[in-house]
């Protein structure tokens, strides 16, 4: 692979034994980073890092893993003594907006408390450059597509308004220091998984998202998709959403990495993620039992509380100032989801130990 990034760095990752973390990370050893990832394993396993360092070949040198939960301030510090980092890119955090709503504190205190210590520990050691996962939830339910940069904002559920809440920290850190030079990427619905198949998405517990739950029926994990809603007005009737290929995703971490070490005009920058481009559930499920040749048995249902119509990007922004643009489709993201989904359809674990066996 090309070397891309003109300084390669030293990057800490957090929640990088995640989904996105885990395909970010492979794409930032290729590059020749040093990277350091931190994680409590809350949603993901070690696993995943071990096979992100089989992945990587001879540049799994480059690759450290810390078990730590980053509201542990000491634990950090620790690990900011041990390094000098270049950049951070943070991932880490929950995401199940359900669970959300039922437990607010602990997703204001995991996703708040832990960003606000990463910020004062990267503050102490001087390291000002950030790269923070955003989601296109800020969007809500859009008055106008596509969404662009400028699309109002706001939050549906104490998830969404984690994730507006952060953004806004990080609009005052650096309106507040100039030093701080942090890229807001505002992801749409990734999907897929590596094509070599080794890492993909293995969320512990029951999924929320879309193609974690048809995967799972696919390998006979659970009966049917539930369909929430088929009155939309869509083609279909069904919500359409901008599903992204996870590596595309990854790359875009790459680029906007290379932006922070280049551009040195950078203040707090934010980028839409996705591919422009708008797919229904039920086009969704028709290319995956096309990539698997697995029937997926549907069962309709009301709305999801909570959910938009439409959602997709604009992704002018993102390919004129990072220089980036998703390359694949959906055929291949529901390729590689299957390949992922095949290979390991208990994910990184066994039906002994995949949540006690019970639910996962
Ligand atoms: P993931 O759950 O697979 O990864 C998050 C990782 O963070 C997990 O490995 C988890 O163990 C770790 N983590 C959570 N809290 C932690 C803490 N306090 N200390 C240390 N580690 C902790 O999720 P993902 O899909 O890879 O998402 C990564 C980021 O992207 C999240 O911030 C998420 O909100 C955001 N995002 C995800 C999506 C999506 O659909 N997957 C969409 C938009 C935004
Ligand atoms: C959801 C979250 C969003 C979060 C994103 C990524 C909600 C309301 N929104 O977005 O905040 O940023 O995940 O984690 O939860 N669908 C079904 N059946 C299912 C699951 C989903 O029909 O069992 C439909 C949904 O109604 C939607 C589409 O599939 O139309 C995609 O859903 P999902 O994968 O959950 O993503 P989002 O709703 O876009």
């Amino acid at each position: 692979m090309q070397l891309r990034l003109s300084a390669a760095g030293r990057v800490l990752v957090t929640g990088g034994a995640g989904y996105i973390g885990s395909h970010t990370v492979l794409q930032l050893l290729l590059e020749g980073c040093s990277v350091v990832v931190v994680d409590n394993l809350d949603n993901s396993s070690e696993v995943a890092v071990q096979r992100v360092a089989e992945l990587a070949g001879e540049f799994r040198k480059n690759l450290t893993f810390h078990k730590i939960d980053i509201r542990d301030k000491e634990a950090l510090e620790e690990v900011f003594a041990s390094t000098k980092f270049d950049a951070v890119i943070h991932f880490a955090g929950l995401k199940a907006v359900g669970e959300s709503v039922q437990k607010p504190l602990l997703y204001y205190k995991n996703n708040l408390i832990g960003t606000i210590t990463l910020l004062e520990v990267m503050a102490v050691h001087r390291c000002k450059k950030l790269v923070f996962s955003s989601s296109a939830t800020v969007y809500g339910w859009p008055k106008d597509l596509p969404c662009t940069e400028e699309s109002s904002l706001s939050a549906m559920n104490p998830y969404g308004r984690t994730k507006l809440m952060i953004e806004d920290i990080c609009r005052d850190m650096h309106h507040a220091d100039s030093e701080w030079k942090i890229m807001l990427l505002r992801y749409f619905n990734p999907v897929g998984a590596h094509p070599s198949g080794d890492i993909g998405e293995d969320p512990r517990g029951i999924p929320n998202n879309l193609m974690p739950l048809v995967q799972q029926v696919a390998v006979g994990r659970r009966p049917a998709l539930t369909v929430f809603g088929n009155d939309y007005l869509t083609k279909d009737g069904t919500g359409v959403r901008d599903y992204i290929h996870v590596v595309d995703l990854a790359e875009g971490h790459i680029a906007a990495l290379k932006k922070l070490f280049e551009d040195p005009k950078i203040g707090c920058e934010v980028y839409n993620l996705g591919t422009g481009k708008g797919t229904s559930v039920l086009e969704m499920v028709a290319a995956f039992e096309k990539a698997s040749g697995k029937k997926i048995p549907l069962v309709f249902a009301g709305r999801r509380p909570g959910d938009a119509e439409v959602l997709f990007a604009s992704t002018s922004k993102a390919e004129k100032e990072l220089n980036w643009k998703a390359k694949y489709g959906i055929e291949e993201m529901c390729r590689d989801q299957w390949n992922w989904a095949s290979k390991n359809p208990w994910g990184y674990e066994s039906p002994d130990t995949a949540n006690g066996g019970v639910t996962k």
